[in-house]
C-alpha cells in the first residue's frame, strides 16, 4: 500500500474502518487533537468551494496548519513535462514544484480536472502522480479525472450515519442527470467503487452511450462480489427507482469527450415523479447541484434530501483522513 490516497481503494479495510471511527468520534466531540507541528497543503487547478473549505477546516480539526494554494495565481506558469525545452510562457516545471511543496508539506492534496489529453492519458492521473513522485509527500487526491475519493469517504459515512453500520441489501439507485455541461467522471466512479466496497446492491442508471470506463466497472464489479453486494447497470430511468433506499444523482459526461448532452435527456432530472417510485429513499448529491435541472427543488427542500449532510460529512471524514495518511506517512505519531 503507497502512502498516497488517489482512490478509494487506497485505505486498507482497517485503515477505512479507523478513518470512519475516528470521523465519527471527532464530529460526536468535536475535540481538536493536537498535531500541532503538521503541516498540510492543499493546491487546486480547479475551483472548489466544500473541498477547499472542508480540507483546510479538517486540518485544523486535527490540530494541524494548512495553506491552500491556488495554481492559477499563487504559482509560476507550471510545465508538467520534465523534458520540455522550457522557452515558452512556463517557468517552472513539476519537477521542482512539486518538489519544494514536499519540503513544506508532508501531506499535499490536489485537485487537478481532465486537461483536454486522451483519456487514456488523463485515467492515469498525470498531476497528481507527478505530485506524487515528485514531492516526497504523501498526496491526497482532492479530485482528479478517474476518482474523488474524499467525497465518496464522506458520502460512505453519511450513508453509514443514516442506515447503521450493516450496509449489505441496502438498495443504492446511482442515477445520471442530465446537465448543460459534459461533467467529469470522477465522483460516480469512486461513488460506485466505495459502494461496491462498503457491499450494498448498487444500481446504476444512465442513457445508453454514457457508461463509466470499462476498467473502473471490473473493479466496481469484483469488489462488489468480494463483499457480498450486487451491481447492476439498466438504462430505464423510472424503472431504476423500484425499491431504492438510496439514490445518488449525479452528472457525467461520456468518456473523452465533451459533447452537450441531447435536449431529449432533459427528463432525466430527478423529481417527485420519480422520487415516488423509490422505498422512501435519501437522496445524494456531491453539490454544487443546479436545481430543476439535476434534482428538483422541492426534493431538495425536503427531509428526503442529504446533500449537506454529505457536505458537512467531507470535513469530519477528511479530519480521520488526514490523520490515517499523516501516520501511514510517519509524520504523525
Ligand atoms: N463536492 C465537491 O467536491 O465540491 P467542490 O467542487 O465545491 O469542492
Amino acid at each position: 500500500m503507497s502512502v498516497h490516497f488517489l482512490t478509494p481503494m487506497d485505505l486498507t479495510d482497517a485503515e477505512l474502518e479507523l478513518v470512519m471511527k475516528r470521523a465519527r468520534r471527532m464530529k460526536a466531540d468535536r475535540t481538536p487533537l493536537a498535531a500541532k507541528t503538521l503541516r498540510v497543503g492543499a493546491l487546486y487547478f480547479n475551483p472548489s468551494l466544500r473541498t477547499r473549505v472542508s480540507f483546510e477546516q479538517a486540518a485544523r480539526q486535527i490540530g494541524a496548519s494548512c495553506q491552500t494554494l491556488n495554481a492559477g495565481q499563487d504559482l509560476w506558469a507550471l510545465e508538467m513535462d520534465p523534458e520540455a525545452v522550457m522557452d515558452g510562457d512556463k517557468a517552472e516545471c513539476v519537477v521542482e514544484a512539486a518538489g519544494v511543496l514536499g519540503r513544506y508539506f508532508p501531506v499535499l492534496g490536489v485537485r487537478s480536472f481532465p486537461r483536454g489529453g486522451s483519456w487514456e492519458e488523463e485515467r492515469r492521473e498525470p498531476v497528481l502522480r507527478a505530485f506524487a513522485d515528485h514531492s516526497k509527500a504523501a498526496v491526497i487526491s482532492l479530485e482528479g479525472a478517474m476518482h474523488h475519493p474524499c467525497q465518496s469517504l464522506a458520502d460512505h459515512m453519511t450513508i453509514l450515519e443514516h442506515f447503521g453500520p450493516k450496509l449489505h441489501g441496502l438498495k443504492v439507485v446511482m442515477s445520471w442527470a442530465w446537465h448543460p455541461k459534459a461533467l467529469p467522471m470522477a465522483v460516480p466512479n469512486s461513488f460506485a467503487l466505495q459502494m461496491a466496497r462498503a457491499g450494498v446492491d448498487l444500481t446504476i442508471a444512465h442513457p445508453r452511450g454514457l457508461e463509466l470506463d470499462s476498467e473502473l466497472m471490473g473493479s466496481v464489479k469484483e469488489q462488489s462480489m468480494r463483499n457480498g453486494g450486487k451491481v447492476e447497470v439498466v438504462h430505464d430511468r423510472l424503472g431504476a427507482m423500484d425499491g431504492a433506499q438510496v439514490v445518488y444523482v449525479k452528472s457525467w459526461g461520456s468518456i473523452g469527450q465533451n459533447e452537450v448532452h441531447p435536449e431529449e435527456l432533459k427528463d432525466w432530472c430527478f423529481n417527485d415523479m420519480a422520487w415516488g417510485r423509490t422505498a422512501e429513499a435519501k437522496v445524494m448529491h456531491c453539490l454544487p447541484v443546479r436545481r430543476n435541472v439535476v434534482i428538483a427543488s422541492s426534493v431538495l427542500d425536503s427531509p428526503r434530501s442529504i446533500v449537506l449532510d454529505q457536505a458537512e460529512n467531507r470535513m469530519w471524514a477528511q479530519a480521520g483522513l488526514i490523520e490515517a495518511v499523516a501516520r501511514r506517512a510517519g509524520v504523525l505519531a
